[in-house]
């Protein structure tokens, strides 16, 4: 392959999973500020999936051609003019550019040095490929947004997903009381990450289980189920209901404030000092990333169907090179 080419998953119009192929694409340089990092590993998330058919973030990236794909892990092959923080070979993940294109399946990214950090030392790529979008989000729902204490009870819906997995180890870290929300072949596994109870959703209402809860990191949305207005009722006055998924009701937030509780939207931002943290608290083994299955960057159409299927236990990645 020529020095300014390379593979990347391309899609030439918006649908389902048999529009991504992989294509020769060119190769990017970096821009003064910015790393080309080579990609070795890509993580698949839901946004990807939803943007490659029309929804997500597709009005932000436009019309296709466009590559999907927000986290990386790989090396530094070149640093743009200016930056200090990185050299040739350092090994770094991130979720660059979001919610711009980061086009991130595929070989190589350009993207500012100081929206990566230090990759993880403990893990191998395609485990740190799988962190940055899904724990930026649990980190900034828990930190940034709800300030969550010790003694706090945290709700989390969908806590075996990628995003869930995380959050459990975080709001555990955090000194929280953990409430997850996960079917009951789950529970097993995530009561060894943290969380002191499970809910069987689809044998239980979790409004029937579930009292006095401060926060709900709300990974579903109203769209099933009318989760988010019906999590309201496990909320006491003064809690904190984070919609993460777009799709909550219109009548949410005139619910919410009569019953005395904050109803916040939350979109993910990139953040390396935040990565530095969390890739600190992987390296001490305090948590760890479940990847359900990696695949080929040639496989990207069959890891999205398999990640609309919903049942993802933990992530799914790509392998871009070895
Ligand atoms: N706004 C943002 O910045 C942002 C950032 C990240 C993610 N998101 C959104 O947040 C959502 C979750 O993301 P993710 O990456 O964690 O998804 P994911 O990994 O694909 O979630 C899959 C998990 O969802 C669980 N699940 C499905 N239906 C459920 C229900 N009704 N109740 C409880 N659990 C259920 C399944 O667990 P079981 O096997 O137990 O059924 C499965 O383990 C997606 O809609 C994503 O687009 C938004």
């Amino acid at each position: 392959m020529s020095d300014t080419s390379m593979r990347a998953v391309v899609q030439q119009t918006l649908g389902g999973s048999e529009v991504l192929s992989v294509q020769q694409v060119s190769r990017p340089e970096p821009l003064p500020t910015e790393v080309l990092v080579k990609v070795y590993a890509a993580g698949v998330n839901p946004v990807d999936w939803k943007t490659r058919a029309g929804g997500g973030m597709a009005g932000v990236l436009g019309e296709p051609p466009f590559t999907l794909g927000w986290d990386v892990s790989g090396v530094v092959e070149k640093v743009g003019f200016g930056v200090t923080s990185w050299q040739e070979g350092d090994e770094v993940y991130g979720m660059p550019w979001f919610p711009r294109a980061a086009g991130g399946y595929a070989e190589y990214v350009t993207a500012p040095a100081r929206q990566f950090a230090r990759k993880p030392s403990s893990v191998s790529h395609e485990q740190a490929a799988a962190v940055p979008l899904a724990a930026l989000t649990a980190w900034q729902v828990l930190v940034d947004t709800a300030h969550v204490q010790a003694g706090r009870r945290v709700l989390i819906h969908a806590a075996a997903g990628g995003v869930g997995h995380l959050a459990v180890q975080f709001a555990r870290h955090l000194g929280a009381h953990v409430i997850g929300t996960a079917r009951s072949s789950r529970h097993e596994w995530l009561t060894k990450l943290g969380a002191d109870e499970l809910v069987d959703y689809t044998a239980v209402r979790f409004e029937d289980a579930v009292t006095d809860v401060d926060v709900v990191v709300d990974l579903i949305g109203d769209l099933h189920e009318n989760t988010s207005t019906r999590s309201l009722e496990v909320l006491r006055p003064g809690g904190l209901l984070v919609a993460v998924p777009a799709g909550v009701s219109p009548e949410l937030a005139v619910a919410a404030e009569a019953k005395g509780i904050r109803v916040t939207p939350f979109l993910v931002e990139p953040d390396g000092p935040a990565l530095t943290a969390i890739g600190a608290l992987i390296d001490n083994g305090e948590v760890v990333v479940e990847v359900e299955e990696v695949f080929a960057l040639e496989q990207a159409a069959d890891a999205h169907e398999r990640g609309e299927a919903n049942r993802t236990r933990g992530k799914l990645v790509l392998r871009v090179a070895s």
